[in-house]
């Protein structure tokens, strides 16, 4: 894991937008995985100001969404694709026809959405990079604590922790969805940079077991230890449950040194 330490969530979105950028910059059809959830806002703002510098472009890049609520219509306001439009997709060049979401109906086979989404994913050559956030509860996209190292797009049942945690963003009147189609950890695997988010002390508990606990089906996170491109990027309060950060700090400086020297290590041009 390449961990990067910032002061706080400002400084995390700009460095996360970093990565994203050389992403756009240095492959001809990008594929970025995006997610949901408060953390990437920050970022998306940035992307959306680095867009107007006209220093990115979004025209030839394909994105393909964690997650998305079960049987929701894309124009409710809580859907993930509303998100992505409200937060992202209406600010930006990109082609809707090219962002997808893992949207399944109630009349849907769930099972075919899902190996649909992934042959979609694999059809557009794979993920590049794949922004995650994580859970209070260590999860990935919707993949909850004993999720499968190996499972694919599937129907996830949310659990108690998430739904509390996601019950600030729905009013009273509102019924919260308790099932969402995910990405799996394996697809997620796949993708050749991941690149996680997180800030704030709510996060530090998950973030020290997904860095220095054993790989586990119950920090689903976790599994980015076998990742062979995972940044993990994070603010003072996320990082505060980490043992030995002098050394973080240390390896994050010689990274950055590297990285002014080289650029960064990044996807090959294609
Ligand atoms: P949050 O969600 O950014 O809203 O905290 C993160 C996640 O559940 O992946």
């Amino acid at each position: 894991m390449q961990i990067v330490l910032c002061d706080d969530a400002e400084q995390t979105a700009r460095e996360a937008a970093k990565w994203v950028q050389a992403l756009l910059v240095h492959k001809t059809r990008p594929v970025l995985g995006l997610a949901t959830g408060s953390t990437p806002i920050r970022l998306y703002q940035e992307l959306i100001q680095l867009y107007q510098q006209q220093k990115i472009s979004f025209a030839n890049c394909t994105t393909f969404n964690l997650d998305e609520y079960f049987d929701i219509a894309p124009a409710h306001k809580q859907s993930y694709r509303s998100f992505m439009q409200t937060q992202l997709f209406n600010h930006i060049d990109i082609n809707l026809q090219n962002t997808h979401l893992p949207a399944c109906s109630q009349g849907q086979n769930p099972r075919l959405v899902g190996l649909e989404y992934e042959q979609h994913i694999a059809a557009a050559g794979g993920i590049d990079l794949q922004i995650l956030g994580i859970g209070s509860n260590g999860h990935i996209g919707f993949n909850e604590p004993t999720s499968s190292l190996a499972s694919r797009t599937r129907l996830k049942t949310l659990t108690a922790q998430t739904m509390s945690d996601n019950s600030r963003l729905f009013s009273p009147d509102e019924v919260q969805p308790t099932m969402a189609m995910t990405m799996g950890i394996a697809t997620i695997m796949d993708a050749r940079y991941v690149l996680l988010i997180a800030t704030g002390l709510g996060k530090a508990e998950a973030v020290r077991q997904m860095v220095c606990g054993p790989v586990s089906a119950y920090c689903p996170a976790s599994v980015l230890q076998m990742h062979e491109h995972a940044i993990v990027v994070l603010d003072k309060a996320a990082a505060s449950l980490i043992s030995d950060q002098q050394y973080l700090k240390v390896a994050e400086q010689e990274n950055q040194r590297m990285i002014e020297i080289y650029g960064l290590q990044f996807i090959a041009e294609s």
